[in-house]
């Protein structure tokens, strides 16, 4: 039997790739792959050659994978749900508090001071880029998978009062979810009283622009908003004339694009979200194990 052929699109780390071994050639420029590995690039149909049987992303999302394409060609596509979670956990963390907090306006004020009188001119800083806690605040959980349930348990041991929604999972059978985290039966009684509102949901059909004009009218003014899934989940028109009319008070997106990128209000993360070693190993490995676990045992698992 010869070697199995695996082309890498990009973002795959050296310790996954490793994980191949000798009886794999692994390579960018691989014309007829038996198994494809990506990250974020977009994979198109022209790009299927006749004797393409497996696809691994390395991240949560298939969004950039032609996936009913491939299901209609047999081809099986994995992801590698919750390898990134820790990762995204803590941006989220980060991205409640350099909202409140103002930390992002503060170091480039601060960044900005000249003169021999620096620490004098910092004080006055405090006043101005002072923001709440987030202790005692609410914070909205959209979405409980692996991920949502970390950001829920984190936030729970950063004392905030934390209400947990998803359209699929109940909150009783999210695995591993605290006790803590009450349950929002509807997305209306979440609007309404959450202080800070995270999205951990995949894009779909039915999720696209799950945030809109109809949402933000049902939101506590000044709410946070934190979306660290995918950029197509907030309706961008009306996020600007939410933040314009002072209903959102910050926009934390990990999705920025030209429409956002200036719009006071909105602090732009360029998705960052996987981006620790740690995540990008985790990933690596989980989707090469996949890859040749199907190839070499025909074993579908997406864990
Ligand atoms: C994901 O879907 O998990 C992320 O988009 C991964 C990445 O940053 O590539």
């Amino acid at each position: 039997m010869g070697k199995y052929k695996i082309k890498t699109l990009n973002g795959i780390s050296k310790t996954g790739l490793d994980k191949f071994g000798q009886n794999y050639e692994v390579g960018s420029d691989i014309d007829t792959p038996d198994g494809i590995i990506l990250r974020s690039a977009s994979l198109h149909e022209t790009e299927f050659p006749g004797n393409l049987h497996c696809i691994a992303r390395a991240g949560a999302g298939v969004n950039n994978i032609p996936v009913e394409r491939c299901s209609e060609k047999g081809i099986v596509v994995f992801n590698t749900p919750g390898a990134n979670a820790n990762a995204v956990k803590e941006l989220a963390v980060a991205a409640m508090l350099l909202s409140s907090r103002k930390i992002v306006e503060g170091i480039n004020w601060a960044r900005s001071l000249k003169g021999d009188d620096l620490p004098k001119q910092v004080e006055k800083g405090k006043a101005q880029f002072a923001g709440p806690e987030i202790s005692g605040k609410r914070l909205g959980v959209i979405g409980l998978g692996a991920i949502g349930v970390m950001v829920a348990n984190a936030a729970v041991n950063l004392e905030m009062e934390v209400y947990g929604y998803d359209p699929y999972i109940s909150v009783d059978h999210a695995w591993g979810l605290s006790r803590a985290v009450k349950k929002a039966n509807d997305l209306r009684k979440l609007f309404k009283h959450c202080d800070y509102i995270t999205l951990h949901i995949p894009l779909t059909d039915e999720t696209k622009h799950m945030l809109g004009k109809e949402a933000f009218a049902e939101m506590k003014e000044g709410v946070r908003i934190i979306n660290l899934s995918r950029g197509e989940l907030v309706n961008d028109e009306d996020i600007i004339d939410a933040l314009g009319a002072g209903i959102v008070s910050e926009y934390v997106t990990d999705f920025p694009n030209e429409k956002l990128i200036n719009v006071p209000g909105v602090i732009p993360v360029p998705h960052l979200g996987a981006s620790t070693p740690e995540s990008e190993d985790n990933c690596a490995v989980m989707a090469v194990m996949q890859l040749k676990d199907f190839l070499e045992n025909g074993n579908i698992r997406n864990s």
